[in-house]
């Protein structure tokens, strides 16, 4: 039986119960996270507690206790006995329950926090052969640097992508690339790795920012620049990240092969370190 986390009680699954004026219901007016387990200790547990709290911060929700995120999911993962395998723990802070007005509630009423804790079966294919991806206008609002849960331009997109037969959809604004549904994305162009600045038009991601550490100490040359879709073609490599996926091989952008349609050998290098980075984790 599945033990989750709300507002400070560690309960079963079932007891689980969420007012329906919760504001994360009415207006999806709140945020969240997803943080991996490997094993033995959470991924850059420290990044994703920042980013939390600034997602807390840029939507003026209060959690005072924000700092216990990472004792609650160490808490998850020993309640479900879940310490021997890879695990994705989700949590998501909402603005509360009050009736429903588009002001902020006043005074404000208390957060609701709501984890859980799931073991998964990490992906293998995708990261060897490398995967494709398929690209489509960003329609998403303005404020993509914010984890919020609002998340329905996201899902619409990766639906799209999934009955496509795309393994990720890619967001272009203006002719340049930004990020994928639910992933950053790299390209590696004349031996330098290009990834879009971080802006209110990407989430910056955890892996993302771990990636850009990895190929810096690897001496590769890094550019904090935006891909223009029209150079698709002549780009050498290309490759996604997330909490889930790590380092994941693209090897075609709709019908546009990359490099010669292989993983290519920049994205191999920081795979393979990060690969490494997180081995170190696992007990
Ligand atoms: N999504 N961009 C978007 C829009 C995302 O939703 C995610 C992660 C990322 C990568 O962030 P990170 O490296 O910190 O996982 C980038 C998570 C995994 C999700 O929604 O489940």
């Amino acid at each position: 039986m599945e033990t989750g986390y709300i507002n400070g009680a560690y309960l079963p699954r079932e007891d689980i119960k969420i007012s329906p004026d919760d504001r994360g219901f009415l207006f999806a007016d709140g945020i969240y996270e997803v943080v991996r387990w490997y094993e033995g200790e959470f991924f850059d547990m420290e990044g994703h507690l920042q980013r939390l709290k600034r997602s807390l911060r840029e939507l003026e929700i209060s959690w005072p206790e924000a700092d216990s995120f990472p004792a609650i999911c160490r808490k998850l993962i020993s309640v479900n006995g879940l310490e021997k395998s890879p695990v994705l723990v989700y949590i998501q802070v909402t603005r509360g329950a009050a009736m429903r007005t588009h002001t902020f509630p006043s005074p404000a009423v208390p957060p609701t926090v709501y984890a859980f804790a799931r073991s998964f079966v990490p992906e293998s294919s995708g990261k060897e052969n490398g995967i494709t991806v398929m690209l489509r206008d960003d329609f998403r609002w303005s404020r993509c640097d914010i984890k919020s849960v609002a998340l329905l331009a996201n899902t619409i997109s990766f639906e799209e992508a999934t009955r496509k037969g795309f393994s990720e959809c890619i967001y272009t604004r203006n002719g340049k690339i930004t990020e994928g549904s639910h992933s950053n994305i790299f390209f590696v162009k004349n031996n330098i790795l290009l990834t879009h600045p971080e802006s209110e038009y990407v989430l910056s991601g955890i892996t993302r920012k771990n990636a850009l550490a990895i190929a810096r100490n690897l001496g590769i040359a890094v550019k904090e620049e935006a891909m223009d879709e029209k150079d698709l073609a002549r780009t050498d490599e290309a490759f996604i990240t997330n909490t889930s996926a790590e380092v994941t091989p693209v090897v075609a952008v709709g019908t546009i092969k990359i490099g010669d349609g292989k993983p290519g050998p920049v994205t191999c290098r920081i795979r393979e370190s990060f690969t490494a980075l997180t081995a170190r984790l696992k007990h």
